[in-house]
């Protein structure tokens, strides 16, 4: 099994030490990837990747992108700055932002770090979770410490991702906040761009309700109403670009 820990701070400190507590107690190939020994520049804002699916920028990207592929298990870390993540993990993020269209990274366990000197820590690792479940993967558990804490990780903290890991976690309750952000991926996914629409045909995901399920309890009530959302949501954004269509025919007219 290959974990790859993603290291976004610009030093080997506090957070790179506790990506290094967290790979002694992995019994797995342990990397850890430092962003800053890549070269990752700034997202254009061109979306092509999202529209052509590559992207303009020849650097390192594609290379980390293709570790995270191969990976049977991922952790993202990140200390705090100014209230948020770091500068060098944001910039990885735009540059991955086809993935919230079309993700590679479905259903594989995550888990989320992140160290401050005071400040921040359950709202950085709430937004690492929004992203991580906005690319479909799975998310294993956050782990926060301010750097006057030295407290060693423990096993219970890793519990969850190491069951991952291994296919023995039990049933992953998938709540009614995340059905319905599937949903709004779905409908946007589905009827907006041919690429995207063949992406979710083709990977089976139009006929679910969520990015993976199994191993997941979901509610029956839940389900009907993400469900129903997500086709009312679908004939809307119809329904608008059909609206557009008219429109600019008529101004060409
Ligand atoms: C640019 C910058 C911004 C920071 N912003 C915050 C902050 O908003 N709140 C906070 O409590 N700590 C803040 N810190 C402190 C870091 O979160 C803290 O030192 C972190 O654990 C450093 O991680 P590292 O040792 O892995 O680099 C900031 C540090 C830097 C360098």
């Amino acid at each position: 099994m290959k974990i790859i820990a993603i290291n976004s701070s610009m030093r080997k400190g506090r957070t790179y030490e506790l990506l290094t507590n967290i790979g002694k107690k992995l019994d797995y190939d342990f990397e850890i990837i430092n962003l800053k020994d890549y070269k990752i520049n700034y997202c254009l804002g061109c979306e092509v990747c999202i529209k052509k699916d590559y992207c303009v920028i020849k650097d390192d990207v594609e290379k980390l992108k293709e570790k995270l592929i191969n990976a049977d298990g991922i952790i993202i870390s990140t200390p705090v700055y100014i209230e948020n993540i770091s500068g060098a993990l944001k910039t990885f993020f735009d540059r991955n932002c086809k993935w919230v269209h079309r993700s590679e990274l479905i259903g594989k366990p995550v888990l989320l770090v992140s160290t401050t000197a005071g400040s921040g820590l359950k709202e950085v690792l709430n937004y690492l979770e929004s992203v991580v479940i906005s690319w479909g993967m799975k998310p294993c558990g956050k782990i926060g410490r301010k750097i006057q804490e030295k407290k060693d990780v423990s096993s219970e903290e890793l519990q969850l991702f190491i069951d991952n890991i291994e296919g023995k976690s039990k049933k992953e309750i998938i709540k009614l906040s995340r059905l319905i952000r599937f949903q709004v991926q779905k409908a946007m996914s589905t009827n907006l761009l041919d690429l995207d629409k063949h992406f979710w045909e083709k990977n089976g995901l139009i006929i679910k309700s969520y990015f993976y399920e199994e191993n997941t309890k979901i509610n029956p009530i839940s389900k009907f109403i993400s469900n129903q959302f997500g086709k009312f949501l679908s004939k809307k954004i119809r329904e608008n670009a059909q609206k557009v269509k008219i429109q600019g025919g008529d101004k060409i007219g």
